[in-house]
């Protein structure tokens, strides 16, 4: 999918994000190949249970959203491989709606595998992969004749700051018709221990998929990052209501990366924050999406509350 506005290469994000402090990096950089693969086994770990929660959840609502939005097309933002979005198509077969799928990812390795499953798996489905960076612009999603339905699950608007994820809702929304719906998946405020093991999972994925990121700089940047030299750390802060993934150094060392005069120096305890995921609550949801345009037609609460899927139309 071809940006409506400029894009920051690897280089220029690095520049920004490691060399000024607060050291952060955006994390769409998680997502290569293996990055992709690690998130999907995250998925299936006891501890982290955003993936199973609104997987069940979608299950059972999922005739309901068909059969409301009656869409001709599916349009999902960061599809990843498409586990949960295969509720919604099996409701569709049921209904004998059968709509083209346009799943739109950063990572063209795991757009190529899912849609292959899923060509198999669902003989009438048109799957039209997207490539691309949905925060580089949404102006150049082809235009369709018909309802579409926008998918946006995982929690992952919980990976935008507050001011992010509105901007780009709203963008989201000016994609959008009379007749579109928005179905969109959000982690709710919890116990913090629950929220805590959920990234800080015992078989070690989260940590690997955290550290995945200084892998991607290694290849792509030729950078020398020594993986032992950094530890996953993930907290929740609740006075912002978001979990806050960080890689903590180890121990004092020098990084180099190719095309850079400077080298980069941490110091033991420096810390690089590599991802949010907010949390929110019921109200903030909803107000959420009034303020970036949308109108709340259903909001659907897994059992004791840990995860929202909302399905909602351009107010
Ligand atoms: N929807 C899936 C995957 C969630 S993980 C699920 O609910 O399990 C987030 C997904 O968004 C990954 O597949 C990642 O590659 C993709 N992604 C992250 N940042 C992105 C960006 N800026 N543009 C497009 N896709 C992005
Ligand atoms: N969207 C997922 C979430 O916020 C992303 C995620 C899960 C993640 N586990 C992670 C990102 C670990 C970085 C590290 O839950």
């Amino acid at each position: 999918m071809r940006p409506t506005r400029p894009v920051s290469s690897l280089s220029e994000d690095v520049a920004r994000g490691l060399f000024s402090a607060p050291r952060s990096l955006p994390p769409k950089y998680f997502y290569d190949e293996r990055g992709s693969l690690l998130f999907d086994r995250i998925c299936d770990v006891p501890e982290y249970y955003p993936t199973r929660t609104e997987s069940a959840l979608l299950e059972e609502i999922a005739g309901e959203v068909i059969g409301h939005s009656q869409p001709a097309r599916i349009v999902e933002l960061g599809s990843g491989t498409s586990r949960k979005t295969r509720h919604l198509l099996d409701a569709c077969d049921r209904m004998g709606c059968h709509p083209l799928y346009a799943p739109v990812d950063v990572c063209d390795e795991i757009l190529v595998i899912s849609g292959e499953a899923l060509s198999v798996d669902y003989q009438w489905l048109d799957v039209r992969p997207l490539v691309g960076d949905y925060t580089a612009g949404l102006g150049n999603l082809p235009r369709r004749e018909g309802r579409n339905l926008v998918v946006f699950l995982g929690g992952t608007i919980g990976n935008f700051a507050p001011g992010d994820a509105r901007d780009f809702l709203r963008e989201v929304r000016t994609t959008m018709s009379a007749g579109d719906s928005l179905l969109i998946g959000a982690d709710r405020v919890k116990e913090p221990d629950v929220l805590h093991a959920a990234y800080n999972d015992d078989a070690g994925l989260t940590a690997e998929f955290n550290l995945n990121v200084l892998r991607v700089l290694n290849r792509e940047l030729g950078a020398d990052f020594d993986l032992g030299g950094f530890e996953h750390y993930a907290h929740f802060n609740p006075l912002e209501s978001r979990i806050e993934m960080h890689l903590i150094a180890m121990r004092n060392q020098v990084v180099r990366l190719d095309g850079f005069d400077g080298a980069l120096e941490f110091h033991e305890g420096d810390n690089i924050l590599t991802e949010i995921s907010c949390k929110f609550t019921r109200a903030a949801l909803e107000e959420l999406l009034v303020e970036t345009g949308f109108e709340v037609d259903r909001h659907y609460e897994s059992a004791g509350l840990k995860f929202s899927l909302v399905l909602a139309r351009p107010a």
